[in-house]
């Protein structure tokens, strides 16, 4: 018998993840840096697919310092195929506003770190309770699925996930706050999983109450996310002289007949750059330098997503082969040719911050 589900739940699930937790190597460290950089790649990524980027981002860039003085496209490189880039940018401004803000040291404030570009709830708790032993909860949907299950919610209402939340801090043992976070993920991953429970094995079957139901995988109940796609775009302001290239979208494209900034789609075996030089090539049979990026917006079409990356690059040659209508204009023609809504959008960051390198 155990006198608190408080102590039955740490206990148990300490004592099942100091034999079998994940050999992971973000788990090896007390640097709160590589803490953090880890949490950012694991976002939407596989744990297997973030381990060789995490182990070659922290072999490059040893410190938080490193990073905010290392170069924009460098750090994409590292990135290549690890997908959702704005984390990657984000991480990068959260650097610089360390080392200009915070002397290099991570806030050791909350609300502090809370208030960085890319860092949400889940990401603070999960550094804060794995890198500073303080008591938050990091949850993410495989550990809300856990949860759900122990206190039996079918729906994950906001109140249900406050309930989540406060739960597991009132039980969570306040020495290990991160392991019992990560011996939740392993759980989730391991045994609790969506479409079979495996209770049997379970560390803490004794206090879930979904395990006592005839079907435990039901809670909490699969809502079925429309999934809308998301894809990255790279597009160039290719200047020749004090003019610049823009074609004409096709007509049987989306956004047929409006103007566009020449690039397109990336695959996911390329850098932002690699694709921007290929695809130039490919439409416009020109060879360009891409001197850097210039920002990026996000834009929601009613299907899909974008993330459109602006470069500005060069080119000495004319185009020579094309199958669009195309123009080399001055900033001041844009308003004489209608552009999609993600172009006025990098025309605006080019109105600030100046049109040419
Ligand atoms: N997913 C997100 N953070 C994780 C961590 N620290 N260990 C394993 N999986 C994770």
């Amino acid at each position: 018998m155990y006198n608190t589900n408080n102590s039955y739940f740490s206990n148990s699930l300490l004592h099942w993840y100091d034999s079998n937790s994940r050999d992971l190597p973000w788990r090896k460290t007390n640097d709160l840096y590589k803490i953090w950089i880890s949490e950012v790649m694991l976002q939407q990524t596989r744990v297997d697919t973030v381990v060789p980027y995490y182990l070659r981002w922290v072999e490059k860039y040893k410190s938080i310092k490193s990073v905010a003085k290392a170069d924009d496209l460098k750090l994409l490189k590292l990135w290549e195929g690890l997908g959702y880039y704005s984390r990657c940018r984000n991480f990068h401004k959260a650097c610089k506003i360390i080392v200009n803000d915070y002397s290099g040291e991570i806030p050791s404030d909350y609300q502090k770190f809370r208030l960085l570009p890319g860092v949400g709830d889940y990401t603070a708790s999960a550094v804060f309770s794995i890198g500073l032993k303080q008591t938050y909860a990091a949850i993410d949907g495989n550990v809300r699925r856990v949860m759900a299950r122990v206190l039996r919610i079918k729906n994950i209402t906001n109140r249900n996930k406050k309930r989540i939340n406060n739960t597991l801090i009132k039980w969570m043992d306040p020495e290990r706050p991160g392991d019992i976070n990560q011996a939740l993920m392993d759980l989730a991953n391991s045994i609790c999983r969506v479409d079979h429970a495996h209770c049997s094995i379970c560390p803490i079957d004794e206090i879930c109450m979904a395990e006592k139901m005839p079907i435990p995988e039901s809670y909490p109940i699969k809502v079925k996310k429309k999934v809308i796609p998301h894809k990255d775009i790279v597009t160039g302001i290719i200047w020749r002289g004090k003019k610049f290239l823009i074609t004409k979208r096709s007509e049987n494209a989306l956004l047929r007949g409006l103007w566009e900034l020449p690039g397109g789609e990336f695959e996911s075996n390329e850098t932002p750059i690699e694709a921007l030089r290929r695809k130039i090539k490919e439409e416009c049979d020109i060879d360009i330098n891409i001197e850097k990026e210039v920002g990026y917006v996000k834009h929601a079409y009613s299907h899909f997503k974008i993330t459109q990356t602006l470069f500005q690059c060069q080119t000495q040659e004319s185009v020579k082969s094309i199958n669009k209508e195309y123009r080399w204009i001055t900033p001041i023609e844009v308003n004489n040719y209608p552009f999609p809504k993600s172009n006025h959008k990098l025309f605006t960051i080019l109105n600030s911050d100046g049109w040419n390198v």
